[in-house]
């Protein structure tokens, strides 16, 4: 399915034109891989949540996004890109507007175009409970590997409940990705003054630097997917 909702608006969207245009990036250009076969796209649908098995990253600056990525990517052995040193995405929009979905589709076009890619994924609460102090887990040395993979999607930043330790870890995490200029993929419901107050202005203050902003603003998809499974019932 074409994703007509998922538009950057407005200036926003001007800007972003401007700024893919000056990239050489054709911001309408589909992403055309999906249909490709690829061992490499095969062997990561295992890491792929169920729900996200066939997401295709349609939003325009996100296509743009894996475009760059994949061209940005150095020669391996085998000839194939690797990812390199690159812009993030900072995906906003309100509950159930798809932005998850762009994250995961963004993964499954960079390794449908071929690109090597290691990659984690995590939600926000589910790293803060991984890395939360407990015995016989070594959270440093998993904080310094989220830190160094060379792409990683942050889910739900923002989502859970913040303190003084989360803010830390957040801030660790996102200075060495932002430091390492490693591609990431960050996800979150709240806006940037919101999200300044959940997370800290040192957090917030990178990911402005280090992202392109893609914003989500259409209807909860959830509820039109329930409507529509209800409507075809009744026919
Ligand atoms: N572009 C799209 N094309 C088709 N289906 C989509 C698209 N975007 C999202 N969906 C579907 O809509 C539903 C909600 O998407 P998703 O889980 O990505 O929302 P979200 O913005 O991450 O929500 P939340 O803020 O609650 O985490 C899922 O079933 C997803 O598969
Ligand atoms: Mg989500």
């Amino acid at each position: 399915m074409r994703d007509t909702d998922a538009q950057p608006i407005g200036g926003i969207a001007r800007r972003l034109t401007g700024i893919l245009k000056a990239r050489g990036i054709d911001p309408s250009t589909p992403v055309s891989d999906e249909n490709e076969p690829s061992p490499a796209l095969e062997a990561a649908q295992a890491r792929i949540p169920a729900r996200y098995q066939d997401a295709v990253a349609d939003h325009p600056v996100v296509a743009a996004w894996v475009r760059e990525v994949a061209a940005a990517g150095r020669r391996g052995p085998q000839g194939s890109p690797g990812i390199a040193q690159g812009r993030s995405l900072l995906i906003v929009g309100t509950t159930g507007t798809g932005k998850t979905h762009q994250a995961y589709g963004a993964v499954r076009s960079l390794l449908a175009a071929g690109v090597r890619l290691r990659w984690k994924a995590t939600t926000a609460a589910d790293l803060y409970a991984e890395l939360r102090p407990r015995q016989g887990s070594d959270g440093e040395r998993e904080l310094h590997d989220l830190a160094r993979c060379p792409l990683l999607i942050i889910d739900d930043l923002g989502a859970a409940k913040a303190s003084e330790w989360t803010e830390e870890i957040t801030t660790r995490l996102i200075d060495r990705r932002y430091t390492e200029m490693l591609p990431t993929l960050v996800t979150t419901n709240l806006g940037m003054a919101d999200l300044r107050a959940h997370i800290g202005d040192r957090v917030a203050s990178r990911l402005t630097e280090m992202t392109d902003k893609v914003i989500l603003d259409g209807p909860d998809r959830r509820r039109l997917i329930a409507a529509e499974r209800r409507r075809l019932a009744a026919v």
